[in-house]
């Protein structure tokens, strides 16, 4: 089986995707081939650059070819959300399968939207939470499926970058709302949300605090812009399961590059990520004998759920580009009609979800209230 893939945007994250498709063939001889056929950018020069660089076939200006042309079966839309909606719900009417890059859209209404536009027409959609492809966090969500940790009473995270620190980083989409939905909620704590309800289940209710802590930031031309989303939040949220949660993103903490940080604290044991280093899964069982206990670290490696490395030795380890990898092998599954593929996968209900919540912390933050997230 061969799909036929048009990629929309040609920026920082569709490098990521143009080399998973690449590689899926050396990694995944087996999986249906993502071809990389047309990509499409906002000007012809944009589009036949990231054509030449990303090894595609044509090139395309504007998103609208992606949807309307016959030779295409998928649609990865790696643009910024404000365009999500338009193109995953013309490519899904037009009967193409899609990937949606996160967050889903820039808030709930949206992302509805694009859930009945792929229902109606019955095609796969996807939402690119590939950070979930970690074979250490695979392995985590096997272990609280088993009942390894008991019942998870709390889980507590942590996202944290620091390109927001610099004020003459320039204001790009990613600062302003209009383009954006948010700023880091959309931009990391999607990521986040995303993992702990797979952890914990859904999210019912939701109080957060979110601030901007660089207001102006060079909008070209020596004009000053305004930033319109936040920075960092603070969240504290109830799962439907009575199980509480504590979660916080920033952009702007000095030192953290990538610190997406996840423990789960069950009845009998934790679990502790940190994808700053990535291929290690910390476990305290407290079914250990008294004198022994304390946490060990499980290595990534093949004995994991999801670990694809171009040599399938233990202690290889895997980085970004194996989740990207992966996260295309089951794409690619799921769109030939393979159901269990996509159960790893988050799709576009799941994507939908993970709107209400960050909708929902922001609507708290500025109502200063709890806020409850509709099921
Ligand atoms: N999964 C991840 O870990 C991850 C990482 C980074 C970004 N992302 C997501 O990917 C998306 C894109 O982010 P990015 O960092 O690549 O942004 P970017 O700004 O680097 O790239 C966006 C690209 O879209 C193009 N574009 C804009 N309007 C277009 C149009 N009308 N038609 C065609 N192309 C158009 C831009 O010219 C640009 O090339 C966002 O939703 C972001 O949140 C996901």
């Amino acid at each position: 089986v061969t799909i036929r893939v048009a990629l929309v945007g040609g920026g920082f994250i569709a490098k990521a995707h143009a080399a998973a498709l690449h590689a899926l063939p050396v990694y995944f001889p087996d999986a249906p081939r993502l071809v990389p056929r047309l990509v499409c950018d906002v000007t012809e020069e944009l589009a036949r650059a990231a054509a030449a660089r990303l090894g595609f076939e044509e090139s395309a200006v504007g998103w609208e070819a992606a949807a309307s042309r016959d030779d295409i079966d998928l649609v990865i839309v790696a643009t910024p959300p404000d365009l999500h909606r338009e193109i995953a719900v013309a490519a899904a009417r037009a009967g193409k399968h899609v990937l949606c890059e996160k967050p889903l859209a820039r808030n709930a209404a949206e992302a509805e939207e694009m859930c009945r536009a792929a229902e109606d027409a019955g095609v796969a959609a996807i939402v690119g939470f590939n950070l979930r492809q970690a074979p250490a966090l695979q392995q985590a969500l096997r272990m609280i499926a088993d009942g390894s940790l008991g019942e998870v009473v709390h889980v507590t995270g942590r996202y944290f970058q620091d390109h927001g620190c610099d004020p003459a980083r320039p204001l790009t989409w990613r600062y302003e709302a209009d383009r954006a939905g948010s700023g880091a909620l959309g931009d990391l704590g999607s990521h986040l949300l995303d993992l702990a309800r797979e952890c914990a289940g859904e999210i019912a209710e939701v109080t957060a605090s979110a601030r901007t802590v660089v207001p102006i930031r060079p909008a070209g031309s020596g004009q000053a812009g305004r930033v319109t989303v936040e920075d960092c939040a603070a969240l504290l949220v109830r799962f439907a399961s009575g199980a509480t949660g504590v979660f916080e993103v920033s952009r702007v903490a000095p030192g953290r590059k990538n610190q997406l940080a996840l423990e789960i604290h069950g009845q009998r044991g934790t679990l502790a990520f940190d994808w700053e280093r990535n291929n290690e899964l910390r476990w305290f069982s407290a079914n250990d004998p008294n004198d022994r206990q304390g946490f060990r670290t499980l290595l990534a490696g093949p004995a994991h759920p999801s670990f694809a490395a171009p040599l399938p030795v233990p202690g290889i380890g895997v980085g970004f580009l194996e989740t990207m990898v992966v996260q295309a092998a089951k794409v690619g599954r799921l769109v030939a009609g393979d159901r269990d593929a996509g159960a790893s996968l988050a799709l576009f209900h799941d994507g939908l979800q993970n709107c209400r919540v960050l909708d929902a912390a922001l609507a708290s933050s500025s109502s200063r209230t709890w806020v409850e997230v509709p099921p």
